[in-house]
C-alpha cells in the first residue's frame, strides 16, 4: 500500500519560516528524503502540501480510493482549529501519525490542543524534520 504525507498551511515556507522554531530544512528536502527512503523499501510515497483547508480535505478523501494504506500528516495551524480535516481523516479509517516539527506543548497555550491526537496512531512533536523520518520508519515496519 502507498504512504501519503500531508503538510498543512505555511509549511511550504519551511527553511525560511521562523528557522529558530522550525529549522533550516526545506519542505523539498523533507519530501525528497522521504520519497528516497520509501523507494528503497519499494513503497510508493506521495506528498501533498496546501495552504487551503478544502484542498487538504479533498486530498485526504482521495486517499480512500488511491491505494493509500497509511498517512503521515502535519496539519500545522489546522491542528488547533480544524474539525473538518479531522473528520476527513476519520472518514478514511486509515491509520495516521500526527507530526509537529516543534514541541507544541512547549509553546503558546493555544497550540496545546489538537483535534487529531486522540484519533492518531501516535504523535511526534518537537523532533524537527527527523519526526517525519521516524514516522515513515514506523509506517514501513507496519506494512
Ligand atoms: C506545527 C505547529 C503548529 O502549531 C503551527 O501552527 C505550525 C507548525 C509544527 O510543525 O511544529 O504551522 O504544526
Amino acid at each position: 500500500a502507498k504512504i501519503l504525507v500531508v503538510h498543512g498551511p505555511n509549511l511550504n515556507l519551511l527553511g525560511r519560516r521562523e528557522p529558530s522554531i522550525y529549522g533550516h530544512t526545506t519542505l523539498e528536502d523533507i519530501n525528497r528524503n522521504l520519497v528516497a527512503k520509501a523507494q528503497a523499501a519499494s513503497v510508493v510515497l506521495d506528498t501533498f502540501q496546501s495552504n487551503a483547508e478544502h484542498e487538504l480535505i479533498d486530498r485526504v478523501q482521495e486517499a480512500m480510493n488511491d491505494g493509500t494504506g497509511f498517512i503521515i500528516i502535519n496539519p500545522a495551524a489546522l491542528t488547533h482549529t480544524s474539525i473538518a480535516l479531522r473528520d476527513a481523516l476519520a472518514a478514511t479509517n486509515l491509520p495516521f501519525v500526527e507530526i509537529h516539527l516543534s514541541n507544541i506543548y512547549a509553546r503558546e497555550h493555544f497550540r496545546h490542543t489538537s483535534y487529531f491526537s486522540d484519533i492518531a496512531v501516535g504523535v511526534i512533536s518537537g523532533l524537527g524534520a527527523a519526526g517525519y523520518e521516524l514516522a515513515l520508519q514506523f509506517a514501513l515496519a507496519r506494512q
